[in-house]
């Protein structure tokens, strides 16, 4: 018997997840000695050291099981005014989703969502096996009313990141506010929000934390603007029917001890969340004026990166590869669903400078390149 045959259909035709490349394989590659990583929307001024002191401080605990998030749910409670049943922590926001699809989709439901979402949610809800339906972007953002049109008797779950990942582009409250009404209560509604800190400033952002609906969970997590990605730590909140039923669902043991002891310091952090948000307010600008000086579309963000369109494939894999041998490690979209798309995180200033004279350097080299046609 081969092997294959024990695998579904819908778990054959996944594409396994493809991390960046590693600073360490470019450097050997290269032979290069500077290497700027802007390719997975990580915080370039590492962790929280707060969280960092907090981790240290369980080792001595470690051979004691956790206590499935309930200091964090406790501390997040208080500090937005909710009760723990409406708070959920997990291993990172993409874990709380992979317990979200467990727990509510049956095998007739359908999900709809956007073209080329976050890969996360792509992968975790494809491999339920439940047809997987999405709506065109209007102009790099959710066609909010389109995909309110496309509700139909089986959609069971609605998947909405804000600011998206990887368009950086926001819907705004009003925009919110009128999809809703079109959504039938029996429909969930997953808003993504773990890029909420860069945006909630701007007072089109809607703050979800005011939308007490039955058929909403907000995610948020600690692995950007925190710079906890390595950790895992996330949440989420819901109507408390909603969370008690995902917590039958979640590993009971997840989040780990330090985990949650990161997530609890490195909210009392504000420090570090101020100057995190101060260096990519900075990296943003720096980084779209850049690319817009040489004629580059891009995409305006609320968030710690970047998206640029390519006038096509072929010249996303050029730049791709090219950035690359100057160090510059940037996050093809291919494997998201938009193979003429870049994107580009964040970094330290110095990092977005290399960043920017790789670009340079790149269009220098192909004079009248494509972009101009
Ligand atoms: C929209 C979105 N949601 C969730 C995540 C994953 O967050 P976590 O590290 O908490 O699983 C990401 C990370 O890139 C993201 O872009």
């Amino acid at each position: 018997m081969k092997a294959v045959s024990l695998v579904p259909p819908y778990i054959e035709s996944l594409r396994p997840y493809e991390a960046g490349r590693s600073i360490e394989s470019v450097r050997q590659q290269y032979n290069l000695t500077r290497i700027a990583k802007l390719a997975s929307n990580e915080n370039p001024l590492g962790p929280s050291p707060k969280a960092v002191e907090a981790m240290h401080r369980t080792f001595d605990n470690l051979h004691r099981y956790p206590n499935g998030g309930l200091d964090l749910r406790r501390v997040l409670a208080e500090e937005f005014d909710l009760k723990i049943e409406n708070v959920i922590a997990g291993s990172g926001s993409e874990g709380i989703i992979g317990n979200i699809i467990r727990t509510f989709l049956g095998d007739r439901d359908e999900v709809l969502t956007t073209e080329a979402a976050f890969i996360g949610f792509q992968v975790l809800a494809r491999s339920r096996g439940v047809l997987y339906r999405t709506i065109p972007y209007d102009n790099w953002h959710y066609d909010l009313p389109a995909l309110a049109a496309a509700i139909n008797e089986n959609t069971k779950i609605i998947y909405l990141a804000n600011p998206n990942n990887p368009t950086g582009a926001i819907f705004t409250k009003a925009q919110f506010d009128d999809f809703y009404r079109h959504v039938p209560e029996r429909v969930l509604i997953i808003l993504d929000e773990a890029y909420f800190e860069y945006a909630k400033d701007n007072p089109r952002y809607p703050d979800s934390m005011h939308y007490r609906y039955d058929n909403v969970i907000t995610l948020r997590t600690f692995s950007k603007v925190y710079g906890l990605a390595g950790v895992r730590i996330g949440y989420g909140f819901a109507h408390e029917e909603l969370i008690r039923n995902l917590l039958k669902v979640k590993l009971p043991f997840e989040p780990s001890t330090p985990a949650q002891a990161a997530g609890i310091a490195a909210l009392e952090d504000k420090e570090f969340l101020h100057r995190s948000l101060e260096l990519n307010a900075r990296g943003v600008r720096y980084l779209t004026e850049g690319l817009q000086e040489l004629g580059l579309t891009v995409v305006p963000s609320e968030a710690n990166f970047v998206m640029t369109v390519l006038p096509d494939e072929e010249e996303a894999a050029r730049i791709f590869e090219e950035v690359l041998s100057h160090g510059v490690i940037v996050r093809p979209l291919a494997a998201f669903g938009l193979p003429h798309c870049i994107r580009i995180s964040t970094g330290t200033d110095e990092d977005n400078h290399l960043c920017i004279e790789a670009w340079r350097k790149c269009y220098a080299a192909n004079v009248g390149a494509s972009r101009r046609r």
